[in-house]
């Protein structure tokens, strides 16, 4: 059975004070749930969240590594520094930084492998443009980010991914793709694991819906069968909206 998550990405937002205040209102708030609740602080309060939030049910997660071991990688941050602040999981490939950071299939492979290779859970993240659909592309492009990443990692490993299908003309411009449009990709997403792989792993993945999920809109979204949860930006900001979504799962 995969997992339901709902997952806040917070980006570069909220410093210590803001944090601190965000993680405390998001534990008293939080309503009773079989998903996993996780959040993905900047990396210099992830130290500090994880303490925060040692006796809750909310897991921080980080949304970048570099994939080297170590070394002469001035601003990076490796697997090794993630794991020894207690972080299980990490974000891969998220469309700001394939877009800003310059981080192509070629480098994200490196880096699920590094991640993997280290026992991280990876949270990968893919996605079409806006061009990609308006020609009808998206389906190709959402299947060559998949092999070109993700499809050589070994079967065994599934059992550490989650992912993330997030459409980058929907990210933070507060058009969401229909929840007929996730569906339909998350079940193409499922069929193109079951041919690279098989049946089990297509249906044991955690398929993520993200781009512009709010209160308003995440029930139905979140009742399509093939959609197991969300990844969430802007409103995740907000402890409020955070919950609200939480609860529509
Ligand atoms: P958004 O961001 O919810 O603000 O659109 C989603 C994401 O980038 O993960």
């Amino acid at each position: 059975m995969r997992s339901k998550i709902v997952a806040g990405n917070w980006k570069m937002n909220k410093n210590l004070t803001e944090t601190e205040t965000l993680l405390a209102a998001l534990s008293a708030k939080l309503p009773d749930t079989e998903a996993e609740v996780m959040v993905a602080p900047t990396y210099i309060n992830l130290t500090s969240a994880v303490r925060h939030l040692e006796s809750s049910p909310i897991e921080v997660i980080a949304q970048n590594m570099h994939f080297a071991e170590s070394g002469a990688y001035t601003g990076e941050i490796s697997a090794d520094m993630l794991l020894n602040v207690g972080i299980d999981t990490v974000i891969i490939g998220h469309s700001e930084r394939r877009a800003y950071f310059g981080e192509t299939d070629e480098i994200l492979a490196k880096k699920v492998t590094a991640a993997l290779a280290k026992g991280l859970r990876v949270m990968f993240c893919f996605g079409e443009e806006l061009e990609d659909r308006k020609s009808e592309n998206h389906f190709s492009v959402v299947q060559s980010q998949l092999k070109n990443a993700l499809f050589s990692v070994d079967a065994n490993s599934w059992s550490k991914i989650i992912l993330a299908y997030e459409p980058v003309w929907a990210i933070g411009t507060g058009e969401t793709a229909s929840p007929e449009q996730a569906q339909e990709m998350h079940a193409f997403i499922r069929k193109t694991i079951t041919e690279a792989y098989d049946t089990s792993i297509a249906n044991n993945v955690s398929i993520l819906y993200g781009g512009s999920v709010k209160p308003a809109n995440a029930v139905e979204i979140f009742s399509k069968p093939d959609v197991d949860g969300g990844l969430i930006g802007g409103a995740a900001l907000n402890a409020d909206d955070f919950v609200a979504i939480i609860k529509a799962i």
